[in-house]
């Protein structure tokens, strides 16, 4: 049968049926090129070039990134006159070099910063004066150590807690035991408003976000709603609202999900899932949420210890194309998805309890592909 007689479907096959074997299948960058930018967090020892591998792979398969520590307070500014810049200079240059979107996490948050930071002079409390002038010292020199080579912040990071209230200094706690905030407790209400200032002008270009974890609580969805329309009607600038993305199997619903970014979403600022993991070995009774001093009891079982049972991690792979449907409906308002971490075997979720494995992400202890990685293609795909 001649070409043209070919019903086109067939054309279409025989004109490029070695094409279509030969290609690779589309790296996740590619895959939601139209829709928002997909990035990892780097571990330290990644950037340090002690796993090449991992990196070659974020090199494939992302165009954004995350530093998962070396960029808090605690890492890069550890004593009031010493920064270690080391990983923190590789980092950048290995993004810049990759051409990503670089993100910068984070400045002001009340975990992992120095006790010096919180510390009043005199051994008495923390003056709104002296904790002004530190926020400044240490927001001036790594935001313009980076100027224009960082294109994003996290400024402030877990500043409300899941009813609403503002973490304060003497923060009663959410579900779970939420520490309060010495930056509140020093400086007052505006310590948020202020980090923002201090970013901006440190670089005026980068964009600056707030970022928060069990985002969806509607508590959390007003306070941070309110926040992000009082730092606009003040003239301070806030670009977007980074939803962590610490999720389980069975929470956030989809709903829910849903929800938060048609809520978000009337702010007007971008919005991005920053820090997406799934605990899928997670014991119910465990709290939800990314409050890191918050691990659950140590004598919880490892249920896992030699590798996720097949039919897990078909529902992991079901579980995060449902979340991936959900967050294609909203792709008009997201701008980036980050996952935490670039394979199971990095992932923060292992060892909290101490001792269990976890396997939250979509490439497995060896860099290989998951079943949750080929379904994400497929929900890019539009199937
Ligand atoms: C985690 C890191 O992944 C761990 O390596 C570290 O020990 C503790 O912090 N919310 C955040 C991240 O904003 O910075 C946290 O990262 C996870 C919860």
């Amino acid at each position: 049968m001649h070409a043209s007689l070919l019903p086109a479907a067939a054309v279409v096959f025989a004109c490029c049926a070695s094409t279509v074997v030969d290609a690779e299948p589309p790296a996740l960058k590619d895959a939601f090129r139209n829709d928002f930018l997909v990035g990892a967090a780097l571990g330290t020892q990644h950037v340090l070039g002690r796993e090449p591998a991992a990196l070659e792979l974020v090199a494939r398969e992302y165009n954004t990134v995350t530093p998962e520590n070396l960029l808090k307070w605690a890492e890069v500014h550890p004593d009031p006159d010493r920064y270690d810049w080391g990983p923190a200079d590789q980092y950048v240059d290995w993004a810049g070099e990759h051409e990503m979107f670089v993100v910068g996490h984070t400045l002001v948050w009340h975990s992992q910063t120095p006790g010096w930071v919180f510390a009043g002079k005199d051994g008495g409390a923390l003056d709104r004066e002296t904790a002004l002038e530190r926020m400044k010292a240490h927001i001036d020199a790594v935001v313009g150590r980076y100027q224009g080579r960082v294109h994003g912040w996290d400024v402030v990071n877990e500043a409300i807690l899941e009813n609403g209230d503002w973490r304060t200094g003497t923060a009663p706690g959410g579900p779970g035991r939420a520490p309060g905030s010495p930056w509140h407790a020093a400086i007052g209400d505006d310590y948020i408003e202020q980090a923002f200032r201090m970013a901006h002008e440190a670089d005026p270009e980068a964009e600056l976000y707030y970022n928060d974890y069990n985002e969806w609580y509607p508590g959390k969805i007003r306070a941070i709603s309110e926040l992000v329309n009082s730092l606009q009607a003040k003239g301070v600038r806030i670009d977007g609202v980074g939803l962590q993305g610490h999720w389980g199997m069975d929470y956030p619903s989809l709903d829910e999900i849903d929800r938060m970014l048609v809520e978000y979403g009337k702010l007007g600022v971008k919005l991005m899932v920053t820090e997406l993991d799934i605990n899928v070995v997670r014991d119910k009774s465990e709290n939800t949420g990314a409050e890191i001093s918050d691990i659950p009891g140590a004598t919880r079982a490892n249920p896992y210890p030699d590798g996720l049972p097949p039919e897990l991690e078909a529902a992991l792979a079901q579980r995060y194309a449902e979340i991936f449907r959900v967050l294609m409906k909203h792709k008009d308002k997201l701008s980036r998805v980050t996952f935490w971490g670039v394979h199971d075997g990095h992932s923060w979720l292992n060892n909290r309890p101490p001792g269990r494995k976890n396997y939250p992400l979509l490439f497995d202890r060896k860099l290989q592909p998951k079943p949750a990685y080929a379904a994400l293609l497929r929900v890019a795909a539009g199937e």
